[in-house]
Formats: C-alpha cells, structure tokens, sequence
C-alpha cells in the first residue's frame, strides 16, 4: 500500500483594517523620521492567503475540509480585524503592525485551530505591490 499523495492547498480571504506604525519606546521625532507618514493612522484592504497541506483523504478527495478552514478563518481572523484598529488590538502589543507581523500574529492565532503540521503558510497582502509569507518559527 502507497501513501497517499500530499498536496497543498491555498484559501483567500479579504478585510480591512487600520494602523499606524509606532514604536512606543521611540520618541516622536525618532518614529516620524524613520516611518514617515506611515506613523498617521491610515488603512488598507487586506489579502490573505492561508494555505494548508497534508495527505489527500482518499475519500473525499481533499486536503483539509475547505468549508471548515474557512469557517476557522473566518472565526479567528476576518472577524477579529474586519474594520479594527490593528494598533489597538492586545496582539499588538509591544509589535508594530506591519505586514511581517500580521502575519505572524494570524500563523499564532491559526496554528493551534488547523494544527502547525496543517498549516503550510500564511501569506498577508497589504496592497497588490506588497506581500509578506510566514511558514511558522521553524520555517
Ligand atoms: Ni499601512
């Protein structure tokens, strides 16, 4: 008997959310020289790929139930930060919001739902120019 074969698939989601990028610790000057007017609070229509692998179930032909990972996305992700201030939210604590850790933060709240050995990668799109991939602490 052979193993199943693996593959991995990749499920979109949009929302949007607002942010600024500040470092407590900075002072004003310091923060306005090195992030500019990105320091003014502004948003952004998200992207974010989430994608998930592993065996293909012989019967259903799937990876991961899709209907159930968008469920969980949904729940854990788009609800949280549709139309929320990122800088406000208690995982962005002492973290500026960029894209890097937006999508470290949605690797932390998607990982223990989907297991970290389901979860391949989250890729967060901040506009169609920017995008930022994160495969975990070991990746
Ligand atoms: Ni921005």
């Amino acid at each position: 008997m052979t193993d199943a074969p693996r593959a991995a698939s990749t499920r979109r989601f949009t929302f949007s959310a607002g942010h600024r990028y500040w470092v407590e610790r900075w002072s004003p000057e310091e923060n306005e020289r090195f992030f500019g007017r990105l320091t003014v609070p502004h948003g952004h229509n998200y992207t974010l790929d989430v994608t998930v692998r592993g065996p293909i179930d012989p019967e259903t032909g799937m990876v991961f139930d899709l209907g159930e990972l968008k469920r969980i996305v949904g729940e854990t992700v788009v609800d949280r930060f549709d139309h929320a201030d990122l800088n406000a939210d208690a995982l962005f604590r002492g973290r500026v919001p960029t894209t890097e850790n937006l999508a470290i933060v949605v690797w932390e709240l998607l990982a223990p739902k989907l297991g970290a050995d389901r979860l391949a990668q989250v890729r967060v799109w901040e506009d169609p120019t920017l995008y930022v991939d994160y495969r975990g602490p070991d990746g």
